[in-house]
């Protein structure tokens, strides 16, 4: 293959070099393209734009295939755990023993919150958004370690900084859950492990430990492995964009968290368990639903289906749809009325033309949200624990990006639509 491609402007020619990555994925340079030619790009969406090299995640959406740092998904759900996935993807190797367990014992000391942090938790009216609450909280840690604010962060600041809002995001998003339900805040134990902690933080009393069934834990370290990162989606390029000023990561992560509230990214969990109801209380008629969103005037989408990379089976999706059925059983909830509606209505989907020929399938918040709900979250809590999750891949792209070399600012072009030139009217002369 030519390492060059030619492109024709305006009647010149201009060469520019061809890029191919290790999984052989070809790219067009384009950096050069505006200081040779006077013309951009135009490409809304970003559908065809690779906004960095990346080494964290690769991802085949026509395969459907994820991998993080090579090592594919299906393997890492089944046989890691959540923290040594998020020691992987930060910092690109599987951590040896003593390493893993410095990681945790690290990330375990520093898991307690400061306590003037609580008068955060005080002041949000007590309905309001999980998600909106926890950009403010986590934005807000950067108060409470100014030295994080420093661009030029030393490799042990920044270990640090990494390891504070790892340690911290569980007790955070289990403190707004207790919040919500007006229930005292349980603190991190030193006996507990990570996700113990977090889940006896969440569901456990201030004077009761909680124990919970392996098959609960084990879901839960499976659900935080598959949301962990997802390379250049929405909330990481936004991370990436807003890290690329020089933010400190709290501030960084705090805008992904913003970017994956919305509905067609991470609120999609919540969405899909709303949609599901919705159907359960109009009668259970999925057929109605599948029409509704192929109708072009209706802005009803199928929730939990399709996605920007994936053109064929979303990976995660697969091992959720398994990790679903076990945790219904296990908690007592095999009888969930909404499981017979998303599964016909997968069923369905999946044999309709529109579907087919959109390569339209269930992505991985199709099945998470009846998960969660099985296991005791409020849904408005379902986007925050993909937060969590999805912490460790912002982390490890800002990471990557502050360690480039070749880091520039993020800062699009645009193509002007607008009025040319004209002269200001006075107001009594306007029409
Ligand atoms: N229901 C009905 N039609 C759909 C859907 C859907 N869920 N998704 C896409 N389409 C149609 C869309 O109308 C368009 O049709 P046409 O070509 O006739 O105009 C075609 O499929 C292509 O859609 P698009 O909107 O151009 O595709 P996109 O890549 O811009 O959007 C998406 C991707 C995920 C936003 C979209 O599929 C969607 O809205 N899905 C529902 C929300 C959802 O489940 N989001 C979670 C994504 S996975 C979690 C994450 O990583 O964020």
């Amino acid at each position: 293959m030519s390492d060059k491609a030619s492109i024709n402007l305006d009647g010149t020619s201009y060469d520019l070099p061809v890029i191919v990555g290790t999984e052989n994925e070809k790219a067009v340079d384009i950096s050069k393209l505006r200081d040779l030619s006077g013309f951009i790009t135009l490409d809304p969406g970003y559908k065809n734009t690779g906004a960095t090299k990346s080494a964290i995640t690769f991802l085949d959406g026509e395969k459907g295939i994820l991998r993080y740092r090579g090592y594919p998904i299906e393997q890492l759900a089944e046989k890691s755990t959540f923290l040594e996935v998020a020691y992987l993807l930060i910092y690109g190797e599987l951590p040896k023993k003593e390493v893993l367990e410095k990681f945790r014992a690290d990330i375990k000391k520093q898991m307690m919150i400061h306590e003037d942090m609580k008068n955060f938790f005080a002041g949000f009216p007590s309905k309001s958004h999980p998600m909106g609450q926890l950009s403010c909280l986590v934005g807000a840690l950067s108060a409470f370690y100014p030295e994080s604010l420093n661009p030029n962060l030393t490799d042990e600041e920044e270990d640090q900084t990494i390891i504070n809002l790892l340690a911290k995001m569980p007790t955070i998003v289990s403190w707004i859950q207790k919040k919500s339900l007006g229930h005292p805040v349980v603190y991190p134990k030193n006996n507990l492990g990570y996700i113990d902690n977090f889940l006896n933080m969440l569901f456990g009393e201030v004077n009761d430990e909680k124990t919970f069934d392996p098959v609960v834990i084990d879901a839960m370290h499976k659900l935080l492995i598959l949301h962990a990162d997802h390379e250049q989606n929405c909330s990481t390029s936004t991370v990436r964009i807003v890290g690329s000023s020089n933010a400190n990561l709290y501030a960084s992560v705090a805008s992904g968290i913003n970017a994956l509230w919305g509905p067609l990214h991470g609120g999609a969990n919540q969405a899909v368990i709303e949609m599901l109801e919705a159907i359960k209380n109009d009668g259970g008629d999925a057929e109605k639903y599948l029409a509704k969103a192929k109708d072009k005037n209706d802005p009803f989408r199928l929730m939990g289906f399709g996605h920007r990379v994936y053109k064929n089976y979303d990976p995660r999706a697969k091992i959720m749809q398994q990790m679903c059925h076990k945790v219904l059983k296990e908690t007592g909830h095999a009888n969930d009325p909404l499981l017979p509606i998303a599964l016909e209505l997968e069923k369905i989907a999946l044999n309709d033309p529109y579907f087919i020929e959109r390569k339209l399938y269930p992505n991985v918040d199709f099945y998470s949200g009846i998960t969660l709900k099985a296991m005791g979250f409020p849904t408005s809590m379902f986007t925050v624990l993909f937060a969590v999750a999805r912490t460790v891949g912002w982390i490890s792209q800002w990471s990557e990006m502050i360690q480039d070399p070749q880091q520039k600012i993020g800062r699009p072009r645009q193509l002007f639509s607008g009025a040319t030139t004209r002269d200001y009217v006075d107001i009594s002369k306007r029409k």
